[in-house]
């Protein structure tokens, strides 16, 4: 990750990062600020833009060769509408200009701050800097030559609080612990690889225990047990906990983590089966809000649960018409074996709440369904509890993630009926998201709970403005958002 400090007076540079909003009439030049430029070349930079047509859209940059005292070259980035902007929008802006800024090869680089509008000074300038540190994020691990290696290693920016840019290079840490993770090959991340991950995660405050094939046999955990028993790769539980105030709210988070989703014996066809190695976002969502939580430290106690399992199509796995005996006493009919997730988080929610947490959220790339409803940017948002919902949706807000709350309808219970056990994991193809939230709502029971469907957005196949193709380490920082808004 690249490194943030705070300037107070611009020195020469050889890229300055400016940002242009998008006029409200057609006809109006994209307004600006630029007191960082002197009059003339701020005059003459408006009458390039205009040349361009550069018109100041969320993700739209335009690079001015300059040669002014200050710097050498103006990066101007778009911020959309004023009316518009929000810490979402901020990111997308800014993370083009980081990206940009890399694509020019870039040496020095200054990055001005916008108008902090609605969003008021620190969460303006954390919004900036997160979107400099995510847009310039890259997975290099695998290649040998690093001409992509980034030109400049830090960004000094203008007049930003010290608090803004520690908050937004926390929330990047996290963020990109979960971009490694989804981007790993599943080959090298395999169920004991999000466990060792997980185990250099424990510290003071932090406490990581994992359980083996053993101590999950032991706790007669059949759904993890039965969708991990088709590959050579041991199934893994692993649980994390914060600790936090005592007598404080407690919640349980829990992700999925399956490394690796063939479909098993249901098997995917080679197109939906080429992004699979993402299918333990929801895992590392968990992982990644818990590498950087002893430096927020909630006052809630946060637990976390990741049941590990590749699903394969191995000797000994599941077939379609076997019932598993979950932790909970509960059957489930496996009539369709690409409906992993579910069977595995049925016994995760299960042990989660042994732990007698206020709330449990899940999170997992749950069903392609939600992908066809909310497309590749926007996660859906289950839950019994209209309160819970509301926070989620705040958090998430502040966090600049998207999602969209969608109805549990108890109407369609009916289609997991199981004319053998007490419920089958597929129903059929509508409301497919649906029929996921139904199915975990019978183990979750009645407490609080959510379930976040990130299917979509954990994964971004062409690249974002704040993320290359690949993970986006989604939802951390709309988890980090809401532990650490509770018990205020
Ligand atoms: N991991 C997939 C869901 C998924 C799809 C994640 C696309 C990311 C992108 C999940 O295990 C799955 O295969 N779900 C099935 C459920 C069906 C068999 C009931 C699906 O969505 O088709
Ligand atoms: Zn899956
Ligand atoms: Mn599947």
């Amino acid at each position: 990750m690249i490194r943030l400090t705070s300037a107070r007076k611009l020195d020469r540079t050889d890229v300055l990062i400016v940002f242009a909003e998008e006029p409200a009439s057609k006809d109006a030049r994209p307004l600006h600020k630029w007191d960082s430029l002197s009059g003339d070349a701020s005059r003459r930079l408006a009458a390039a833009l205009e040349k361009e047509n550069f018109r100041g859209r969320v993700g739209q940059t335009f690079v001015w060769h300059a040669g002014d005292s200050h710097a050498e070259r103006v990066l101007v980035a778009g911020l959309g509408r004023a009316a518009a902007r929000d810490v979402d929008i901020t990111i997308r802006s800014a993370g083009a200009a980081a990206k940009k800024a890399k694509e020019i090869g870039a040496t020095r680089v200054v990055c001005t701050l916008p108008a902090p509008g609605k969003l008021g000074e620190e969460r303006n300038a954390q919004s900036v800097a997160l979107g400099i540190l995510l847009g310039s994020y890259e997975f290099d691990k695998y290649r040998q030559s690093k001409e992509h290696a980034r030109a400049f290693d830090g960004v000094e920016v203008l007049g930003a609080p010290d608090r803004a840019l520690k908050t937004a290079e926390i929330y990047a840490r996290g963020t990109i612990l979960a971009r490694d993770l989804v981007n790993t090959p599943a080959g090298d991340c395999a169920p004991r690889h999000l466990a060792e991950t997980a185990r250099k995660l424990a510290g003071a405050n932090v406490k990581v225990t994992v359980w083996g094939p053993k101590e999950i046999e032991k706790k007669a955990m059949g759904g993890l047990i039965g969708i991990g028993k088709g590959s050579d790769e041991p199934y893994q539980f692993i649980m994390l906990k914060w600790e936090g105030k005592k007598g404080a709210k407690k919640i349980a988070v829990c992700g999925k983590g399956i490394t690796f989703d063939s479909g098993g014996l249901c098997i995917k066809p080679a197109d939906g089966m080429g992004t699979m190695k993402c299918d333990m976002s929801g895992a590392a969502a968990v992982l990644g809000m818990f590498s950087v939580i002893s430096e927020l430290k909630p006052e809630c106690t946060v637990y976390g649960y990741i049941p590990a399992a590749e699903n394969m199509t191995g000797g000994s796995a599941v077939k379609t018409g076997d019932v598993l005996r979950t932790a909970s006493g509960r059957t489930i009919e496996v009539n369709n074996t690409d409906a992993e997730g579910r069977v595995v988080l049925a016994d995760a929610l299960t042990i989660a709440r042994e732990d007698k947490p206020d709330e449990i959220l899940d999170l997992a790339t749950l069903t392609g369904a939600c992908v066809v409803a909310l497309g590749d940017q926007v996660a859906g948002l289950f839950s019994n509890d209209d309160n819970l919902a509301a926070g989620i949706e705040a958090a998430s807000k502040r966090a600049g993630e998207r999602f969209w709350r969608m109805p549990i309808v108890p109407e369609y219970r009916e289609l997991l009926k199981s004319e053998i056990a007490d419920i089958k994991n597929s129903g059929g193809r509508w409301g497919g998201a649906i029929q996921g939230a139904l199915f975990l709502q019978e183990w979750a029971g009645e407490q609080p709970w959510a379930h976040l469907d990130i299917a979509g957005p954990a994964f971004s196949e062409k690249g974002l403005p704040f993320c290359p193709p690949g993970g986006v380490g989604f939802a951390v920082r709309t988890l980090l958002e809401y532990v650490t808004a509770q018990g205020k």
